[in-house]
């Protein structure tokens, strides 16, 4: 009732995926969006600290929050069928979602508090294509615009039409469109105005049918394997999630946030004379010039694949997955990605960037 709760004190261990044990001061359980604004008007709201949080699959506690945290769990999908014929509305009773349509694409507004793997498998099961690359990646539809979440070979900017949130500076309900998100590499407009936007929606656009992405390593390998030689969109999810959970450690069993570091972007220059130096340095030219270097060798090369201090650890499995063996903390992981940047910037002159919001600590 009353679209929110409010808890004092709240542990967030559970809340986040590197199982980091912090607290809130305040926790908001938002319900629906549409009071945000008489909550964020509460004098202990207004005047303090505030994050937004999803499922927290991207984020390092090095601290307690000494703020309110805003737990987004709104539910909802709107779907329109974009229609040369006229637009078709539907709203499906199970989660609220509303689709527009025109039989060939559609427009899909979704709350920001629903899981996006399932909103993936939903679209999947509606037969929209282009989502099937970025199956089984954790976390809410709010936080995808985010960090422009991305996987084999396929980024979510390029199904995003807009992004719904709320302002805190202007006060206000505002709707940023695809060139106002500045989408990049686990990088976009809400990564430079931190705290300032609170996502409420994200509109996507989705066709029923495009050529499909196969070319990143292994999919296409996976594919045959599975027999397929005329592949569907779901043929495509099955091979990634074969793929992810072949590769990755599932957060349920180890904690961990993914990829703790981004692939660095280097000049064309920097990246061929390290790759004459280094054979073996998975490499990926990008549409610029430029060329994405594979951070999880560097690592391995620099010897952290697999290392423990504690309960902190590198993952065996990954080199680019930070991982809480059990009690870690927060400065004591942090300590250890400062361990693995330092030990490549050493080997290889690169500067390593943390990818998730690491909190408290810089
Ligand atoms: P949180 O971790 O809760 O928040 C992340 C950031 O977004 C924080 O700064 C938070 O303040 C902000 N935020 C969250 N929701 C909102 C909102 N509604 N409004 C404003 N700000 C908000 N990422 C990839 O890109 N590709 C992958 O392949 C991938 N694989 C992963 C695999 C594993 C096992 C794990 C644990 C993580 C992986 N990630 C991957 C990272 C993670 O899944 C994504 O970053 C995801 O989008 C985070 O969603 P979340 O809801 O957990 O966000
Ligand atoms: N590699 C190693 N050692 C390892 C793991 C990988 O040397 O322990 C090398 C191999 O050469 C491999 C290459 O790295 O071929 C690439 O590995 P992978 O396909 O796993 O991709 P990645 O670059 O390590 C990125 C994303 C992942 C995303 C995958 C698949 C970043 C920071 N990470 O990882 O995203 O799922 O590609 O597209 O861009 C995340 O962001 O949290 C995340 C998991």
């Amino acid at each position: 009732m009353g679209g929110y709760t409010l808890i004092e004190n709240a542990s967030l261990a559970n809340r986040n995926t590197l199982r980091v044990a912090a607290r809130a001061k305040l926790l908001a359980e938002i319900r629906d969006a549409s009071k945000l604004p008489e909550l964020l008007d509460f004098p202990a709201v207004r005047n303090g600290r505030l994050l937004v949080l999803g499922e927290g699959s991207n984020v390092l506690f090095t601290n307690d929050f000494d703020g309110t945290v805003l737990a987004m769990e709104t539910r909802g999908v709107h779907v329109e069928t974009l229609a040369t014929s006229g637009v078709h509305v539907e709203t499906l009773a199970t989660s609220g979602v509303q689709v527009e349509s025109d039989g060939d694409s559609a427009r899909i507004a979704v709350a920001a508090g629903e899981r996006w793997d399932d909103f993936v498998r939903w679209t999947l099961g509606q037969g929209y294509a282009g989502l099937e690359n970025l199956i089984l990646i954790p976390g809410t539809v709010g936080a995808a615009p985010i960090q422009n979440i991305g996987a084999y070979g396929c980024e979510v900017a390029e199904f995003i039409e807009s992004v719904e949130a709320w302002d805190i500076r202007e006060r206000r309900v505002v709707t940023l469109d695809h060139a106002t998100c500045a989408f990049a590499y686990r990088d976009s407009l809400f990564k430079h105005e931190p705290g300032r936007y609170i996502v409420t929606a994200v509109r996507f656009v989705l066709p029923r049918s495009r050529p499909l992405r196969t070319d990143y390593a292994g999919i296409n390998e996976q594919l045959a394997r599975m027999g397929v030689d005329k592949p569907a969109p779901f043929h495509v999810a099955e091979a990634v999630v074969h793929l992810r959970t072949s590769k990755l450690p599932d957060p349920m069993v180890i904690g961990n946030a993914g990829s703790f570091f981004k692939n660095p972007i280097l000049d064309a220059a920097l990246a061929d004379a390290l790759k004459r130096e280094h054979a073996g340095l998975a490499a990926w030219p990008q549409p610029d010039g430029r060329c994405k270097v594979s951070a999880a060798w560097m690592i391995e090369a620099a010897g952290f694949k697999g290392v423990r201090e504690g309960d902190a650890g590198i993952s065996n499995r990954h080199a680019l997955v930070l991982v809480n063996h059990g009690e870690a903390t927060g400065p004591q992981l942090w300590a250890l990605a400062q361990q693995v940047i330092h030990g490549v910037r050493e080997k290889f002159g690169v500067a390593l960037e943390p990818e998730p919001v690491v909190i408290g600590a810089l």
